[in-house]
């Protein structure tokens, strides 16, 4: 028998993911060209969200309760510049963790399809 070990278990699982959301949000409000963006933002509920929506991307628990995203990012007028900015933070955390080339291919290929759904500006 094989065993199906998913992405979110080859990562590391919860501990792994709430590492990198941490990771990821500090690089995002240290970036000047980004921190506007979350300035007066819930950050504590944000990342929750984020664990959960990402660790749900990766294979793991469905858990996530947040906004469609759609609805969360509407009243941000995101271009493809700061759209591209995001991801390239996320990319950049996942693989200052280690987590394999494959895994971050999958991640990317998400963000590319739910990117009509933030980028409005
Ligand atoms: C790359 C793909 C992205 C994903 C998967 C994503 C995911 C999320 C999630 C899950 C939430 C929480 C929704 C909720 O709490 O109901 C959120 C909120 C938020 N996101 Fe994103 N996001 C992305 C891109 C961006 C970009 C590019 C920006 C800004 C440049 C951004 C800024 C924000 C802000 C400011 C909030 C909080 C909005 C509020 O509570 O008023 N996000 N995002």
């Amino acid at each position: 028998m094989t065993a199906v070990v998913t992405n979110f278990e080859l990562i590391g699982g919860a501990p792994a993911v709430r590492e990198a959301v941490r990771r990821f949000y500090d690089r995002l409000v240290a970036d000047p060209e980004l921190a506007g963006f979350f300035s007066g933002v819930d950050l504590a509920t944000l990342k929750r969200h984020q664990v959960d929506l990402l660790s749900m991307v990766l294979g793991g628990p469905s858990n996530y309760t947040g906004r469609d995203l759609g609805e969360a990012h509407a009243h941000l007028a995101i271009d493809s510049q700061a759209y591209a900015k995001v991801g390239g933070h996320l990319v950049a955390v996942l693989a200052e963790l280690g987590v394999p080339e494959h895994v971050i291919a999958s991640v990317t290929e998400t963000l590319t399809s739910v990117s009509p759904q933030i980028v409005t500006h």
